[in-house]
């Protein structure tokens, strides 16, 4: 029994052990969400995907400004499924400001919309999501969608194709297809650059044990 309990790995052992695979350089936004649920829904759907972070732009006050203290809301730790201990939440005011700052680190942004909203529009699985070095995901409010002014400052408007009658998926659902098939796009090419660059290191030593010595004194 008690060996048993031994052999279960703590939380913090797994978190270490996931920490490879997540996807570096790479924020999903959640842009003025009105149901909370939903960015419980996003915040687990990031952490099981290994999405770096996610940054959600609102006013609403059920959302506390520093993750530190969204971490200890019991209601949003029950929602997230007790992501939001493990995952990195910002909170910005408005889109201006979360633009601003992923701008200024670098950051090229992508929308999500059910319509070819964008200046150039893709169907989700068919682009390629590992050119961009630093990537932020955007998704949109459940009644209005994307806003113009994130529209207008990605360079890209992703779309989920729809065979149905409804016009769009829920909000936290579109959130799980979008992230997964970038992050598993952009983890097989982390995995193949560690790869690539391991190698390299592997031939430079070879060579460099292959230098001819000055013989010894
Ligand atoms: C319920 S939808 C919003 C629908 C809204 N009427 C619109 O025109 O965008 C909420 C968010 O989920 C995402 N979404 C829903 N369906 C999608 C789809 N088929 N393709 C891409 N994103 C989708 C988008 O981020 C969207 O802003």
């Amino acid at each position: 029994m008690e060996e048993k309990a031994k052999s279960k790995p703590t939380l913090r052992v797994r978190a270490d052990k996931v920490k490879d695979f997540r996807c570096k350089n790479l924020i999903a936004v959640i842009e003025n969400p009105d149901d909370i649920r939903n960015i419980g829904t996003i915040i687990r759907n990031v952490n099981a995907l290994g999405v770096e972070k996610a940054y959600v732009i609102t006013d609403q006050k059920a959302l506390p400004d520093e993750w530190e203290e969204m971490r200890t809301k019991p209601k949003l730790s029950a929602i997230s499924a007790s992501a939001i201990k493990w995952s990195f939440v910002k909170k910005f005011k408005d889109t201006e400001s979360c633009l601003a700052h992923l701008e200024k680190n670098g950051f090229v942004s992508v929308v999500t919309s059910p319509h070819m909203k964008g200046y150039h529009n893709a169907v989700l699985h068919e682009h390629d999501y590992t050119s961009y070095k630093k990537l932020a995901v955007w998704f949109g409010n459940e009644g209005i969608g994307i806003s113009q002014t994130a529209l207008a400052r990605s360079v890209l408007c992703i779309n989920i194709p729809m065979y149905g009658i409804i016009e769009s998926l829920n909000l936290g659902t579109a959130s799980g297809i979008v992230l997964y098939e970038i992050t598993k796009q952009r983890r097989e090419f982390q995995f193949k650059l560690k790869q690539k660059i391991s190698a390299n290191k592997a031939v430079k030593r070879l060579v460099e044990s292959l230098q001819p010595r000055p013989p010894a004194q």
